[in-house]
């Protein structure tokens, strides 16, 4: 059971992972052995995770780029594959949010949430499946939302891009799954990050999600990480794009 789901020795880019729900991700591939690559647009941040990861005693390496722009994705893939190895496991997770009434919300904004939450996942797949289909091997794990279900007051074009994202898990993994590479995803509840602090700083919202949530409560972000080693390792080898939702029962209650 140990060896089925072992990631030891695999490499594994977590996009947008200076956040909280990305280095939780990536810590816990870190901790079953991974060797893992981070990932943001500000290379501060990034420095200090990585710096954290290693003072822990884990392989971590950082690489600045934008998950938007192909060409350095591109060039970052290219250059994390000779410098530190193929990748085995990616983790789609860059994310962003913008809150407003649909009839007043900025197309600017728009635009940004679908290029970053689907047009980036679907970039940085291309570009890391390339080996992955030569190799006959690989992992790519989408980070999704209940909101690829649900739609809720204000948020309509992350909803949107989260959909897009669910059915993008699904032909992905209906285009690569006979080159033995998994597509899966994962799809958080509630978890108190620097995306949902204005939701959880108020007092309302806070009420009504526990109120919502069967299980009464915010998720904590190492709960994500027994599905997270699930989709990455060869449990899952003939799990073909599904999202595992981790949401404390929300999806299954009205
Ligand atoms: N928090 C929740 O409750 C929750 C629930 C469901 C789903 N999710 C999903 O989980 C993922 C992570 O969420 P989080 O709450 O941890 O968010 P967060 O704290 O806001 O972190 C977002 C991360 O994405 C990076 N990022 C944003 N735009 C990027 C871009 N264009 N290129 C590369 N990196 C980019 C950010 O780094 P830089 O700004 O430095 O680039 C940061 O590392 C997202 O996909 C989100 O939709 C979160």
């Amino acid at each position: 059971m140990k060896d089925l789901f072992s990631i030891e020795g695999k490499i594994a880019l977590v996009t947008g992972s200076t956040g909280a729900l990305g280095m939780a991700f990536t810590k816990g591939l870190a901790q079953q052995g991974a060797t893992v690559i981070l990932n943001g647009r500000n290379k501060k941040k990034l420095d200090g995770k990585v710096v954290e990861l290693q003072n822990d005693g884990f392989k971590a390496f950082a690489y600045v780029f934008d998950v938007t722009n192909g060409a350095l994705v591109n060039k970052a893939v290219q250059d994390i594959e000779r410098e530190i190895g193929p990748i085995d496991i990616l983790v789609n997770n860059a994310g962003i949010q913008v809150r407003a009434p649909l009839d007043e919300f900025k197309d600017e904004d728009w635009q940004n949430i679908i290029a970053v939450n689907l047009t980036g996942a679907y970039i940085v797949a291309k570009a890391v499946v390339q080996s992955m289909i030569k190799r006959r091997s690989g992992k790519i794990i989408n980070i999704g939302s209940v909101q690829n279900e649900l739609g809720r007051p204000n948020i309509a074009p992350y909803a949107a891009s989260k959909g897009g994202l669910k059915m993008l898990t699904k032909g992905m993994a209906v285009d690569w799954a006979k080159y033995n590479i998994q597509v899966n995803g994962i799809g958080p509840g509630y978890f108190k990050t620097e995306m949902t602090k204005a939701l959880y700083e108020n007092p309302e919202f806070d009420a009504w999600l526990r109120g919502r949530t069967p299980s009464n409560r915010w998720g904590n972000p190492d709960e994500l990480i027994g599905a997270l080693i699930f989709l990455a390792s060869d449990a899952s080898s003939y799990v073909n794009g599904h999202m595992i939702y981790v949401d404390g029962g929300l999806l299954a209650s009205v």
